[in-house]
């Protein structure tokens, strides 16, 4: 399904009846992966997977999609679809669209779960990253593709999951540059949340994993404490939906 959303197509999932559940892909990720859990999801209530600007099949916005955009993007498929209230599970990029959207609209917020995300911005360090990567992708594509999904897990786990991290970088490679170096301007200049997550009172989680080369397990653990979340600890790296299917799959489904 699409919406017309001002200057391009935005593309988007909508299965099952019953409470919604917003699903928010991370950078250089699309809808498709929350297709494993979809099925079962649909089954108790409505499930909305969106194909963020610049990524999936969604085209672009502007020169930099900052989160406070991507997020307008999602207000806009949920009234379209009349929906005044939802759940959102964002993984990484998709937790701070989530993030994001809670502070542009707390009363339609129902539940809020960061997957292998943080409220907090960028490092000042990071910040010089997201320029180098910006100058990467506009030269190389396809070669920062490639590592950069090899860097989201650790050496075994790309051997373990050969085949679907090579499936994850071949959707990423049909992206535009310019929908890479969006995102990548608008995640550099995102602020800290880390107030309005603490602020919001209904059913709030992190999941974190212990060897998350991107969103470090330690500066979570303290984190959650202080903006009074659940904190869901997995084993391995920066993709629990991938690495840790079943345990993710099961929390998914607990989530009301
Ligand atoms: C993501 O997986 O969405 C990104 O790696 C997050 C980030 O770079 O901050």
């Amino acid at each position: 399904m699409k919406l017309h959303f001002r200057n391009t197509d935005i593309y988007y999932t909508a299965k099952g009846t019953g409470n919604p559940l917003v699903l928010l892909h991370g950078f250089l990720e699309s809808s498709k992966i929350w297709e494993p859990f979809m099925e079962g999801l649909a089954k108790k209530r409505q499930v909305i997977c969106i194909d963020l600007p610049g990524h999936g099949k969604t085209g672009i916005i502007e020169e930099v999609h900052s989160m406070e955009l991507m997020a307008q993007v999602v207000k806009g498929v949920l009234d379209h679809l009349g929906i005044d209230k939802a759940t959102f599970v964002g993984h990484s990029m998709g937790g701070y669209v989530s993030l994001a959207f809670l502070e542009l609209d707390p009363q339609s917020t129902a539940g809020l779960v960061l997957m292998n995300s943080t409220p907090e911005e960028d490092t000042a360090e990071k910040r010089i990253n997201r320029d180098r990567s910006v100058a990467v992708v506009e030269r190389n594509k396809k070669a920062y593709i490639t590592t950069a999904i090899s860097g989201l897990v650790t050496p075994a786990n790309n051997l373990r999951f050969k085949a679907e991290l090579a499936n994850l970088r071949s959707i990423a490679n049909t992206f535009p540059t310019e929908g890479i170096t969006a995102a990548l301007k608008g995640m550099k200049i995102r602020t800290n949340k880390r107030e309005v997550l603490t602020n919001f009172k209904n059913f709030k989680a992190i999941i974190s994993g212990k060897n998350d080369p991107i969103i470090p397990y330690d500066s979570i653990e303290k984190l959650v404490k202080e903006c009074n979340c659940q904190f869901i600890s997995m084993p391995d790296g920066h993709l629990s939906y991938l690495e840790n299917y079943s345990e993710i799959d099961k929390f998914v489904h607990f989530i009301d």
